[in-house]
């Protein structure tokens, strides 16, 4: 089994939420599939940049000896390599504004390329990728129900780019309503912790 692990937090060693349950995740499923092998991106460290037109052009381009177009068709298909390689991906990201940290949409950003991991046929588009997907989020609101569901850009949108690029096998694990005070944080944890465990079981 081939695990593609991602993390998007920037929250420091104090407040950590979708790094630590998707690292326990990570680790069950390693533990539970030995010879596992496992790439993990650190998302915020990798600091991948924005679409520019170098990127846009070397999504077609043939490497013509200019540093930055290699570099930059390197970038994105190790990047693109590494996730058609996977059997799961596991992804922890946080709630920010609404929807995913910049740096993962970037990521997807360098992922989502038509004739890589999606194809346009006469019938509309079709995903090229298959597997399994766990979505190990976390928020300061809730959004999983209540008044504020429509306010959910992070699992929804997620959920839409595996979904768009063949994976339809989708798993989402939420610690929300973090903001809600100590209590709700430790049993937002708690409650996703039992999650994962179950999963791994
Ligand atoms: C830049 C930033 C934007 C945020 N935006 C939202 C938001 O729109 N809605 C929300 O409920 N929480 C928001 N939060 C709170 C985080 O989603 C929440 O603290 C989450 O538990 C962080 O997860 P982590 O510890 O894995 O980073 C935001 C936090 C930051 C730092």
């Amino acid at each position: 089994m081939n695990i593609l692990h991602l993390d998007a937090s920037a929250s420091d060693s104090t407040a950590l939420h979708t790094r630590r349950l998707s690292g326990e995740l990570v680790q069950r499923l390693e533990a539970a599939n030995p010879g596992a092998t496992i790439v993990y991106r650190d998302l915020v460290a990798a600091q991948l940049p924005h679409i520019d037109m170098t990127i846009r052009h070397a999504w077609t381009a043939e490497d013509t000896g200019d540093t930055r177009l290699a570099e930059t068709i390197s970038r994105f298909k190790a990047l693109v390599d590494e996730l058609k390689a996977a059997d799961v991906v596991v992804v922890g990201s946080p709630m920010y504004n609404f929807t995913v940290p910049s740096t993962l949409k970037a990521w997807v950003d360098h992922v989502a390329i038509a004739g890589q991991t999606f194809s346009y046929t006469a019938e509309g588009p079709r995903g090229l990728l298959n597997g399994k997907v766990y979505l190990v989020l976390s928020s300061g609101g809730i959004y999983s129900q209540g008044p504020f569901a429509a306010y959910d850009h992070l699992s929804t949108y997620l959920k839409a780019i595996v979904n768009f690029v063949g994976i339809v096998d989708v798993e989402i694990i939420r610690a929300e309503g973090i903001a809600y005070g100590p209590e709700q944080d430790q049993a937002a944890m708690a409650s996703a912790a039992q999650k994962i465990e179950a999963i791994a079981a």
